[in-house]
């Protein structure tokens, strides 16, 4: 199966062996797109490059042709691969820097990214670049591991380029990975919702809707058609998704009420406000120097109603914001609920959960199972989740056959 790949190939000494990697690419039928750092240019033959992969090397960020090259890039690649990827270049995606294209377009996709670390065994195993490597993978960035052997120094060490051919199957591990959803279809609401006082203001929540949109973009990344129901958030879709924009929690119940039946799996990640205003108002309200009191009346519980809806062959999760975390109260909401599992986290933590980019959560399975996903970015929770299901749901399309990335670890001297 074709892909679109974005080779990225930074300033190592074996800047030269990414072209072998094209060339293989391209035989197995991928179209590949060479993005390259400044420095990169002075380790390989750019005018082979281009030839080898029929596209022009973009190296520039800033460009006269009234696009915006980096977004593009981004948005039209199904994986990145960085190789060789330089120490220096590692540092900058840890650091989430984005001054030239290349570090720019790692920032901007949403597409799985590998990369090929190539440098002196020094380098490579110092703190330094370890700390950054740790980081890369805590995001859910996966690296092909240095081989070792002859080093452009003349000694013998860790640090070479891996082999075309482990890049190669390190690619197609991912590429396998990203199919195992191929024909499921799935629905996601995110964000928060707002419910109207009066035409200016609304009663809202901090949810920003990164878990949701994370969860959305890991389903289309591994093969699934994805609908996401969007309350007010400041996030784009992921490329390749349905969207549907709702504002207030009626609005959500309409649209997930409407799109539940022709969808497999159903993820409620939307922070629906509990209440709305019992009488919004018409026109402004205007200060009048007297207490305004508001009569709130209940929202409908979505995720209950879907769960009424729902069939044996459709997995509904649950997400729950709570203050506090009791395995036994968990386990009795989603039982009360009816979804098939519950994402719980503690919204009262600093650092996680409602606006932050990272959350810990609880999972909890109708067989009375409490099970800890532990503290990640949201994007590495989202894969977490999906594999997850893939484990405990019971969906006939899911195929669970994937590898967690591999960790470089120092060989023991001597
Ligand atoms: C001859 C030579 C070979 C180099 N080889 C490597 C290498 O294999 N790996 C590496 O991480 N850095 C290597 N460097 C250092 C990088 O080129 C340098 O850190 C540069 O800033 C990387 O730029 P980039 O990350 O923007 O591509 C080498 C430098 C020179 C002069």
């Amino acid at each position: 199966m074709s892909k679109r790949i974005l080779l990225g190939i930074t300033g190592s000494i074996a800047a030269y062996k990414a072209l072998d990697i094209a060339r293989l690419l391209r035989q197995d039928g991928h179209d590949v797109q060479i993005v390259a750092t400044r420095n990169a240019l002075r380790f390989f033959p750019r005018l082979n490059a281009e030839i080898f992969t029929g596209h022009p090397v973009y190296v520039d960020l800033f460009d006269s042709s009234g696009s915006v090259r980096h977004v593009e890039l981004a948005s039209h690649s199904d994986l990145i691969l960085i190789a060789p990827a330089s120490a220096d270049f590692l540092s900058k995606m840890a650091l989430g820097l984005a001054d030239d294209l290349l570090s720019a377009i790692c920032l901007s996709t949403n597409s799985p990214i590998l990369v090929a670390p190539a440098m002196e065994e020094n380098m490579y195993f110092h703190p330094a670049v370890r700390e950054n490597m740790k980081t890369l993978l805590s995001r859910g960035i996966r690296e092909i591991p240095p081989e070792t052997g002859p080093l452009a120094s003349g000694k013998d060490g860790t640090g070479r380029l891996a082999s075309p051919d482990a890049v190669k199957s390190a690619i197609l591990s991912v590429i396998e990975h990203t199919q195992t959803w191929k024909g499921v279809r799935v629905l996601v609401s995110a964000g928060p919702t707002h419910e109207p006082i009066d035409p200016v203001r609304f009663i809202g929540n901090r949810s920003s809707g990164k878990m949701g949109y994370a969860l959305a973009a890991a389903c289309a990344s591994r093969g699934a058609a994805v609908t996401l129901v969007s309350g007010p958030a400041n996030l784009l879709p992921p490329p390749g998704v349905t969207f549907r924009s709702i504002t207030s929690a009626r609005e959500l119940e309409m649209e997930m009420g409407k799109a539940f039946p022709s969808h497999d799996i159903c993820f409620m990640t939307a922070a629906v406000a509990d209440y709305r205003v019992k009488d919004p108002l018409a026109g402004k309200k205007k200060k009048d120097g007297k207490v305004w009191t508001l009569a709130l009346v209940e929202n409908p519980d979505i995720l209950s109603s879907l769960s009424r809806m729902k069939t044996s062959q459709q997995y509904l999760v649950g997400f729950a914001a709570e203050t506090v975390l009791d395995p036994k109260k968990l386990l009795e909401k989603l039982r009360k609920k009816g979804a098939d599992m519950l994402l719980a986290n503690d919204v009262s933590q600093p650092g996680i959960g409602f606006s932050s980019d990272t959350n810990e959560l609880t999972m909890c399975l109708p067989d009375g199972q409490v099970i800890s996903l532990g503290r990640h970015p949201k994007t590495v929770l989202a894969e977490k989740i999906l594999d997850a299901v893939e484990k405990w749901g019971t969906l006939p399309n899911l195929v669970s056959d994937h590898e967690p990335s591999a960790h470089a670890r120092r060989p023991p001297r001597g």
